[in-house]
């Protein structure tokens, strides 16, 4: 699971390389390599761990030439090392690749009864064989590209350079994304158009089974029955101007700061508040008749639909169905005719997320998605599109991106629940108000973190935490702790607070932390009744309630963070604040990598 790259131009194509190779780690960073052609020969240079290695080594051993591919590699087959990194080569071929080789034990016993002997641990290495098999056997590049795709199984976006073509790249997609670029006497090929974006805006993308041939000013893009095709060229609103951290240290710092604003552009694309008036897009189908939604995605964008599926099943009393990606599409579920199915997606590229999707379409489900990167697949395989106006989010734990998808999805709730007649006009009137002042809110709780500071100072040093919420807050608990774990690598579990009696309370032990996220509502006295259990085991309660709910307590956890009070519908939101500035503080007590966690990537485009 990587971030791909070629270009074939009119001057040295290493610098745009690199350029591309930095829009795409998010994608992985576990190593990075370059081959370019010069003089008819492949030159390759590659380096283990992130871009910026690669970029030394250039630095120290320039590499020129005007065609050339790039990678930034996520390890799925073989270790994140130098021999395993991308491009991979085989003679005069030369192949970048992202997804999964599925056949590749197969391909490699044959290619290795050819007489081709295997250097890496990786999938992709058969590939470059493979196309050098075709090649000795006197094939075009036509040729050589349907024959290989015929052997080859799995999810793959490839791009190949073989020597004896210098003015030739060839690409090919099934699964993973791929899209081409149109420049001035150049031609690109990218993982996405984020990667392209500063070259050029002239954006087609590559349909599924496609591959193409590209030289210098032409693409040739054949489908995958291997007719000639045309996609069109659109012109990529993404933009190629560099994101940088502004006064912040890390992109996450950052980001967490830009929710107020972002907030309030995604609300504003929703709501308009001097009309009261909701602002949701047509639906190809009647809300009131809905028998069922459905809610698919991974990561913390599933923790977004686990809190939607309160607010769609209490406001709006939808019967919902929030499953895990990489679960949904092989569990045989039942879907109704006529049901939705909602796919939550910060990138639109989460391949677990994209299959769920497909297999909703098959079983005739209408296709919602909601995504941060509008031109993502998700997006453009979706009936209705619904975005999170968050801005380009590059830190790989989500921060914005969740806060802008809860806003979307409580507006949606509420839409929806005045439509099925389950919600009066001025009950949603005070929901959207309140959620109006929302940015306010957040902006008060940003602007001093001297305790959060304090507090991360004594978590960093814990082995295990454990974070409980209830109701709307269960799902913030399960997000508090996979920000945690994944930021400071410190074990951390998320529950249902009255679930803590059921096991987790045996690892209770004098000192050890329990994040309590805790707003006043309605089940306030149940979780009150769990933060005494958890205190009399000597545990170091971390609570984060309100005024009302602080005042009601009779004990005295370790720490009390005192949150603005909101509405109960809205406190979800308000309250990923606080878990994500824990484990960002605690993360930087601990000196981890903030933005670019160990053996994290912020798309995962394998299954
Ligand atoms: C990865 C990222 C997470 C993200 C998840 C889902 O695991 O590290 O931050 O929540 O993918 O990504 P998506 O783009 O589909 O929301």
């Amino acid at each position: 699971m990587c971030g791909i790259i070629g270009m074939i131009g009119a001057n040295s194509v290493v610098p745009y390389i690199l350029e591309g190779l930095r829009r795409l780690e998010y994608r992985g960073y576990d190593s990075a390599g370059i081959s370019t052609l010069v003089k008819g020969v492949v030159n390759r240079r590659r380096a283990e761990g992130k871009l910026a290695k690669l970029e030394k080594k250039l630095k120290d051993k320039p590499l020129t030439g005007n065609i050339g591919i790039g990678h930034t590699r996520w390890a799925t087959h073989g270790a994140p090392n130098l021999i395993n990194a991308h491009p991979h080569v085989s003679g005069p071929v030369s192949v970048v690749h992202n997804g999964i080789i599925e056949n590749h034990k197969k391909l490699r016993t044959d290619l290795v009864a050819s007489g081709f002997v295997m250097e890496t641990d990786t999938d992709t290495e058969v590939v470059a064989h493979l196309v050098k098999y075709y090649h000795d056997q006197g094939l075009s590049p036509e040729e050589i590209m349907r024959s290989i795709i015929e052997r080859l199984n799995g999810a793959y976006a490839l791009v190949i350079m073989i020597a004896d073509y210098p003015g030739t790249l060839m690409a090919a997609r099934k699964s993973s994304p791929l899209a081409i670029g149109y420049g001035n006497e150049a031609m690109f090929i990218g993982s996405d158009a984020l990667a392209l974006a500063p070259m050029t805006r002239r954006i087609s993308y590559l349909e599924d089974g496609d591959w193409a041939i590209v030289g210098q000013d032409y693409s040739n893009i054949y489908n995958a029955e291997n007719k000639q095709v045309e996609r069109p060229i659109n012109l990529t609103e993404v933009s190629g101007a560099l994101i940088g951290k502004g006064k912040y240290r890390h992109f996450m710092d950052k980001e967490i700061h830009e929710q107020p604003e972002v907030i309030g552009y995604t609300l504003s694309a929703f709501y308009d508040p001097n009309s009261g008036r909701m602002k949701m897009p047509e639906l190809p189908f009647d809300p009131t008749l809905l028998p069922k939604l459905t809610i698919i995605a991974a990561g913390t964008s599933y923790y977004a639909g686990m809190v939607a599926k309160y607010w769609l099943e209490g406001l709006a009393r939808l019967p919902v169905e929030v499953d895990i990606a990489s679960e949904f599409r092989y569990r045989n579920s039942v879907l109704p005719k006529g049901g939705a199915a909602l796919f939550i997606s910060q990138s639109g590229e989460s391949l677990d997320t994209l299959m769920a999707l497909r297999h909703a379409r098959e079983v005739e489900q209408h296709i919602i998605s909601l995504v941060n990167v509008s031109e993502s697949t998700i997006a453009r395989e979706s009936d209705i599109v619904l975005k999170t106006l968050a801005g380009p989010e590059i830190s790989v734990a989500s921060t914005k991106a969740f806060t802008t998808q809860l806003v979307v999805l409580l507006s949606l709730a509420v839409d929806w629940a005045h439509k099925r007649n389950f919600l009066n006009k001025k009950v949603s009137a005070t929901i959207m108000t309140e959620l109006s002042r929302l940015p306010i809110t957040m902006a008060e709780v940003l602007a001093d973190q001297g305790r959060w500071k304090a507090c991360a100072h004594e978590l960093a040093l814990a082995k295990d935490v454990i974070y409980l919420g209830r109701g709307l807050n269960f799902p913030i608990a399960l997000e508090g702790a996979l920000k945690l774990k994944e930021l400071s690598y410190i074990h951390a579990e998320g529950y249902a607070a009255g679930e803590m009696k059921h096991g987790p309370i045996a690892l209770l032990e004098e000192g050890m932390p329990v994040v309590m996220v805790a707003p006043y509502d309605e089940w306030f006295e149940k979780t009150a009744s769990n933060l005494k259990e958890a205190l009399a085991r000597g545990a170091r309660v971390i609570l984060l309630s309100d005024k009302e709910g602080i005042k009601r307590l009779d004990d005295e956890p370790a720490w009390v963070f005192e949150m603005p009070k909101v509405h109960p519908l809205i406190a979800p939101i308000l309250y990923s604040l606080p878990v994500q500035l824990i484990a960002y503080h605690t993360a930087n007590e601990k000196g981890t990598d903030v933005d670019q966690p160990r053996n994290l990537a912020k798309s995962v485009t394998v299954e």
